[in-house]
């Protein structure tokens, strides 16, 4: 079964009731920032490669309004709230999720702005631990927010990056530009193609509507990401080290065989997956402006299976969904499916034809949860706007 998104206006709503019933003061503004979800281009963010995230229909909304002192309170659906002193350097500090809202809030004092005072309620429909960056629409939302309460509009990429930077600073998670990027840049009916190398984003039309992309949240997260996020990335920096290049863009798979015996097999293994996935998004990205959907899908299982086995940030769950929408297959309206995001656990993203989506949805959903006895969560989704004001 798709579960129903709810709309943006809904839950702009409820984050204005919950300002007025926590602090008793009207929702003056309203930021908003979507979650992500990448279609192909996993691994490679932090690798000068190409990924080819959207912005999901999923959303975080933060409503606000000046509160005439120099602090800002945060209040969450789960009855958190959290006081942070703007007029001071920001410092780590918990609760956990505090810390992606102080580094935003350094970001902006760095940047030499004063934040007056503010009380503002947080909702969110972006599944929590699910690989669909709800950090990165925090940050992104926020930040949004803080232009408004200051009266600025900072360039797209500039308010990507600040997030970004309080993610390393703050969060202290070394990730790579894609998730705060599709957060801020998403847009209606555009899949964003992300050349890492140069930090410059072009948009891919994705109008078609006989298609669809559905999310297969697993339900699971192993906890091993942290540690595991940042060994990958040393090992790919020990591995462009060995190939004596600057870039991986400069590193084609002939010269990697060259230099098989070289390497140890570990190194070998991740310095395959980002090569042949950085050729493999360009490839794709092909595909798509062809209209040549069954190709791409083609990409996206192969993306998988690199991940899976030369990568290695898959986990069963997430090998179970890939493999569960592949015997649905092409017939059964399947074209692709992958691993999404930073992996062990989290989300599949599956592309398939919309006369089929619910169909698939159930028979993946059934299947799943006879397997493993979790019940997944699945949603479908287009490609939506990025970070704004409402
Ligand atoms: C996480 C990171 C991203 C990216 C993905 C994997 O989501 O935040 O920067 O590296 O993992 O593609």
């Amino acid at each position: 079964m798709l579960q129903e998104n709810k709309p943006l206006s809904i839950l702009a709503q409820e984050a204005r009731r919950g300002l007025q019933s926590t602090f008793q003061i009207e929702g003056q503004f309203l930021a908003t920032a979507p979650g992500r979800v990448n279609l192909i281009g996993e691994h490679i963010d932090y690798c000068d490669g190409f990924v080819l995230p959207l912005a999901i229909e999923r959303h975080l909304v933060i409503a606000a309004n000046l509160n005439n002192s120099s602090k800002a309170r945060f209040a969450t659906e789960n009855h958190d709230i959290v006081e942070i002193d703007l007029s001071v350097t920001q410092e780590i500090t918990g609760p956990k999720w505090s810390n992606y809202l102080r580094g935003v809030i350094q970001g902006f004092l760095d940047l030499g702005y004063q934040i007056p005072g503010f009380d503002a309620f947080l909702c969110s429909s972006i599944p929590q631990g699910a690989g669909l960056s709800s950090s990165a629409a925090l940050e992104c939302a926020l930040a949004t927010l803080i232009e408004g309460l200051v009266d600025t509009q900072l360039a797209t990429k500039d308010k990507a990056l600040l997030s970004q930077q309080a993610e390393h600073r703050f969060a202290k998670v070394p990730c790579g530009i894609m998730d705060q990027y599709a957060s801020c840049f998403g847009a209606k009916d555009q899949l964003i193609l992300i050349d890492c190398q140069s930090g410059e984003p072009e948009m891919i039309p994705f109008f078609d509507p006989s298609l669809s992309i559905i999310v297969a949240d697993t339900r699971v997260s192993h906890n091993l990401a942290d540690g595991e996020y940042q060994s990958r990335k040393t090992q790919t920096e020990q591995a462009l080290e060995l190939l004596k290049k600057s870039s991986w863009r400069e590193v084609t798979l002939p010269d990697l065989f060259e230099l098989e015996n070289q390497f140890g097999e570990i190194l070998f293994k991740r310095a395959h997956h980002v090569v042949s996935e950085i050729k493999r998004t360009v490839d794709a990205v092909e595909a798509l402006k062809r209209q040549d959907f069954s190709i791409m899908g083609e990409y996206m299982y192969q993306s998988h299976r690199s991940l899976r086995d030369d990568f290695q940030v898959s986990c069963q769950e997430l090998d179970l969904m890939v493999a569960l929408a592949r015997e649905i297959g092409f017939e059964g309206g399947v074209l692709g499916s992958r691993m999404t995001g930073g992996g062990f656990g989290g989300s599949t993203v599956t592309l398939c034809r919309t006369d089929k989506a619910n169909t698939i949805a159930s028979r993946l959903q059934e299947a799943y949860q006879n397997e493993t006895g979790i019940t997944p969560l699945l949603f479908s989704t287009r490609p939506t706007q990025g970070a704004h004001l409402l």
